[in-house]
């Protein structure tokens, strides 16, 4: 009998030019590079140029992955972006990526689940393909949050990023077995209840503005821990695959005691632990993405290999997936 999957076929990435030590922040706020590297992880962070936004860094990253993929544009009938930061309030990101690759057929959407929108992004991907709405996706995270910093905050602005990934998601039937490649499962949540706790403060229905992110780092650190294990223990048993059999932990790159603390509680060991955060710093929904390209580029992933990856952000919303290389 054989199955329906989708399958990973390319991913690119790409980072802008301007790369920004630690050393950069004390210059104009209270803060060391010795405190954001022991508390966080991060060691740099690259900021988009002012003539660079959140579809131009996507486009980039999807012409690398649809290049590795072995697709033309035109074999591709679905593109999802995972954005915080779109370019507009409307068209989406995903329409102006689309237009840019040239593809004037299939249709493009954004999601916006915040740094966990790439799971939710690659979920819905999965499943319009398995119900036969797609046959061939672009499934991207693209952000430029150092537009909603608020510079004069410490305890936010050394955290984020910008930077744009992305991967070709295709359909391909398997032999059922447990060998089988493509997505094997997804899980995915929200809870409106915790808005407080991470938030942009501005908004096209409310204040008229774009606003500034706002977080409660240390509520955020304990829901994110335990969210992300449950959701993983989920993630795991839809799938009947126990957590020593993932060969790549592939996390939402927050902050390096989370990533820690995660995978420590899910018995998987940090050499099997996808870590780019200490370059990139958390590019939130293009985290996963981004750490997925740099670590296939770099030849870690081999067919077969069973990677998982979680993420949680702001609303909150979390999950994860499985998949096999
Ligand atoms: C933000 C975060 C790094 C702060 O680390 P923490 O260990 O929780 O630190 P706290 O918030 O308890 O702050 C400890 C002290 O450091 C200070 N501090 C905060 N930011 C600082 C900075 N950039 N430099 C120096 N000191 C700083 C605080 O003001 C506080 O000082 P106080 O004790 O005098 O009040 C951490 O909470 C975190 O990563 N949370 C999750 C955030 C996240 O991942 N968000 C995105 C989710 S997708």
């Amino acid at each position: 009998m054989s199955t329906l999957r989708t399958v990973v076929t390319g991913t690119g990435h790409y980072l802008p030019k301007r790369v920004v030590p630690n050393s950069y922040f004390e210059d104009f706020i209270d803060t060391s590079d010795e405190w954001i590297t022991t508390r966080t992880g991060i060691k740099t962070r690259y900021y988009a140029a002012s003539d660079e936004t959140t579809s131009s860094l996507g486009l980039k990253a999807a012409e690398s992955a649809l290049a590795k993929s072995g697709n033309k544009p035109e074999d591709i009938d679905l593109v999802i972006v995972a954005t915080s930061t779109s370019d507009h309030t409307f068209p989406s990101t995903a329409t102006q990526i689309q237009s840019g690759l040239g593809i004037t057929t299939g249709y493009a959407f954004d999601i916006q689940a915040v740094c966990a929108g790439f799971v939710f992004a690659l979920a819905n991907a999965n499943a319009l393909i398995k119900a036969g709405e797609a046959s061939k996706a672009l499934v991207i995270g693209a952000e430029t949050f150092s537009r909603i910093m608020d510079w004069e905050d410490r305890t936010t602005c050394i955290l984020f990023g910008d930077g744009a990934g992305a991967i070709v998601l295709e359909s391909d039937n398997m032999v059922n077995g447990s060998q089988d490649r493509g997505v094997l499962a997804t899980d995915l949540h929200s809870d409106g209840r915790f808005k407080d706790i991470l938030y942009v403060d501005g908004g096209v229905s409310t204040t008229k503005t774009t606003g500034y992110l706002r977080m409660k780092g240390r509520e955020v650190f304990r829901h994110a821990v335990s969210k992300l294990v449950t959701s993983t223990e989920q993630v795991l048993n839809k799938a009947n695959i126990k957590s020593s059999e993932i060969d790549w932990a592939v996390p939402h790159q927050a902050n390096v005691r989370i990533i820690q603390s995660a995978t420590q509680k899910l018995n998987i060991p940090l050499d099997k632990v996808i870590v780019t955060l200490e370059q990139h710093g958390n590019t939130s929904a293009a985290s996963i993405p981004i750490s997925l390209s740099v670590a296939s580029d770099k030849g870690k992933f081999k067919k077969g290999d069973l990677i998982l990856s979680h993420a949680i952000g702001g609303g909150l919303c979390w999950g994860s997936f499985l998949l096999r290389w």
